[in-house]
């Protein structure tokens, strides 16, 4: 039916600014939405196709299983919104079962986005489809004025929730409902805690490749703000915390090293870590409970293999 494109440059993340202040802190520490450059997106597709790291195949076999129900327990709904849609290929799924009139996909790489939502208009004709480039965890408020009015439906698959900390948390899922308006549902995906071997195991498969997904971090700084980290001097570090809940992720320096980073030197004592990832998992009452004080009610519950998906009114 229709294709727009509308691209939010100022609601854009500062990678310069947000490194320089992370270099700065104690302990040193990067946000993991830096990962995603097109190596690291690369990357993080490479992950999911290990045989350790099962989340994106089995939150796909869940959603499968499950849709019919969830479609019936949503109801009717007008639009979708995905923030942080990537390639947009999760949510054919709910496309074919729910039939909106509108898609908004969001997320801050626009070029991949515009291709990719224009293969989705292609293939729905009847939809209408609007993809926003922009950082929606900037300014998501932006995104309000370009969604219709009527059922929405925000849609945040792939336990991208469990890298924010549960007051970020906590603060996205209310703005999320804000988003959604009165009449509005979240359908949103995420990792259960299980055994830690297995969760261990998932951060540290054998053939590297979360290994190379966090290092490429460095490779990044070097090729975008001309730093001189040497990744070989830096070592992937993961592992759960069970009392926090989460994994942590870390690049730790395997000397006392300088670095330059935008003209700044920062020095790195032998040992010292660059944090530059947590990955909370929950419990499906845990997770609930947080929904809950973002003033979300839990409508369903689908479980399968050590990953959930809840639907909130
Ligand atoms: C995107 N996110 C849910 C992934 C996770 O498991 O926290 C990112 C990731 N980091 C290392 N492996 C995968």
């Amino acid at each position: 039916m229709s294709f727009t494109f509308q691209d939010f440059p100022a609601a854009r993340d500062d990678l310069r600014a947000d490194v320089l202040a992370g270099l700065a802190a104690h302990p040193k520490a990067i946000p993991p939405k830096y990962f995603y450059d097109e190596a690291g997106c690369r990357l993080f597709d490479a992950i999911c196709a290990q045989p350790e790291y099962a989340l994106c195949r089995t939150e796909q076999t869940l959603m499968a299983t499950h849709l019919p129900d969830i479609a019936a327990t949503l109801g009717e709904v007008d639009c979708i919104v995905e923030p942080g849609a990537g390639d947009c290929t999760k949510v054919r799924l709910l496309l074919d079962a729910l039939r909106p009139t509108h898609l908004t996909v969001i997320d801050i790489a626009g070029g991949p986005l515009a291709a990719a939502a224009q293969a989705v208009s292609r293939d729905y004709p009847q939809l209408a489809v609007a993809a926003l480039a922009m950082d929606f965890l900037h300014d998501l408020e932006a995104a309000d004025p370009c969604l219709p009015a009527g059922r929405r439906l925000v849609y945040y698959p792939g336990s991208s929730i469990g890298n924010f900390p549960p007051d970020a948390a906590t603060a996205l899922l209310a703005r999320f409902r804000r988003l959604a308006g009165a009449a509005g549902h979240l359908l949103i995906g995420f990792d259960l805690k299980k055994d830690p071997q297995r969760l261990h195991a998932a951060y540290n498969d054998d053939a590297g490749v979360t290994a190379a997904f966090n290092l490429n971090l460095l490779a990044r700084l070097n090729r975008e703000l001309g730093a001189d980290f040497d990744p070989a001097q830096f070592r992937h570090y993961a592992f759960y915390n069970p009392v926090a809940g989460r994994i942590e992720m870390h690049l730790v320096s395997l000397a006392e090293q300088d670095v330059h980073v935008a003209g700044e030197r920062f020095h790195f004592a032998l040992g010292e870590t660059l944090h530059t990832e947590h990955s909370y998992k929950f419990r499906c009452d845990e997770f609930s409970a947080l929904a809950r004080t973002a003033g979300w009610q839990l409508a369903g519950e689908w479980e399968h293999n050590g990953f959930a998906v809840q639907l909130f009114r």
